[in-house]
């Protein structure tokens, strides 16, 4: 997994994977799980808000992560009730751990920006039948959690970093067709990313955006563009 998680195809497809949802409507998205050939195993892609842990837990079964974007710490309690970890972890984007079971852990995303890990869990074909495929998991305390807030945003932007950092033959067309499937405050994001791979196609996008924004905003995005047209 360690070498999936470091090359450009498995992180291009993890971004294919998350531009495709964005065909969903906001109202009806959710982050979708990974559909794996082997049943009794289940992957998911998690996007960990800025200054966020999540509620101490513990999986039945051995889990695999690998983080994709940025960095997040991993904290091991010996018991469920202790207050201090026994153990912490960083990893950051490429590094991979193995979580073997028991294990009573949390996750933390101490920095200022989102971080984006894959995760494959070992399951049961009883869970591998549940809604949610993830039943394996038994918390440790109130499952008080925002983890959702915000998560169909945070999921847009945090491919369209993870994008920036693949070559272009990879990140370009995925940009640009998530440039059709997202709003347009994403747009810009999606296209100040392919100005550094393409100026051209970003003038364009910037012209398109200039269309459907704010008379206010729109003379400034055409002027870009039309900058940006010129770098060719
Ligand atoms: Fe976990």
């Amino acid at each position: 997994m360690r070498n999936q998680i470091a090359s450009s195809e498995f992180r291009a497809t993890c971004c294919e994977f998350l531009v495709r949802s964005f065909g969903a409507p906001t109202e009806l998205w959710n982050l979708p799980l990974v559909r794996l050939t082997d049943e009794l195993l289940s992957a998911r892609i998690f996007v960990w808000p800025s200054g966020y842990e999540n509620t101490r837990h513990e999986h039945n079964h051995w889990s695999v992560a690998g983080v994709l974007l940025h960095q997040i710490q991993i904290l091991i309690f010996r018991e469920g009730a202790d207050i201090e970890p026994s153990v912490q972890f960083t990893g950051n984007a490429g590094d991979v751990g193995l979580l073997k079971s028991p294990c009573i852990h949390q996750i933390r995303n101490a920095a200022n920006h989102a971080a984006v890990s894959f995760h494959v869990f070992e399951t049961t074909e009883e869970e591998a039948d549940a809604v949610e495929g993830l039943s394996d998991t038994v918390w440790h305390g109130d499952k008080v959690d925002r983890y959702r807030t915000g998560l169909r945003r945070r999921t847009e932007l945090a491919t369209v970093e993870m994008l920036r950092e693949l070559p272009g033959n990879f990140a370009v067309p995925l940009l640009n067709r998530m440039f059709g499937l997202v709003g347009n405050s994403t747009k810009l994001a999606v296209a100040r990313a392919v100005a550094s791979f393409s100026p051209s196609i970003a003038s364009e996008q910037l012209l398109e955006l200039a269309n459907a924004v704010d008379p206010k905003l729109s003379d400034n995005l055409a002027a870009i563009a039309s900058r940006l047209k010129s770098l060719g």
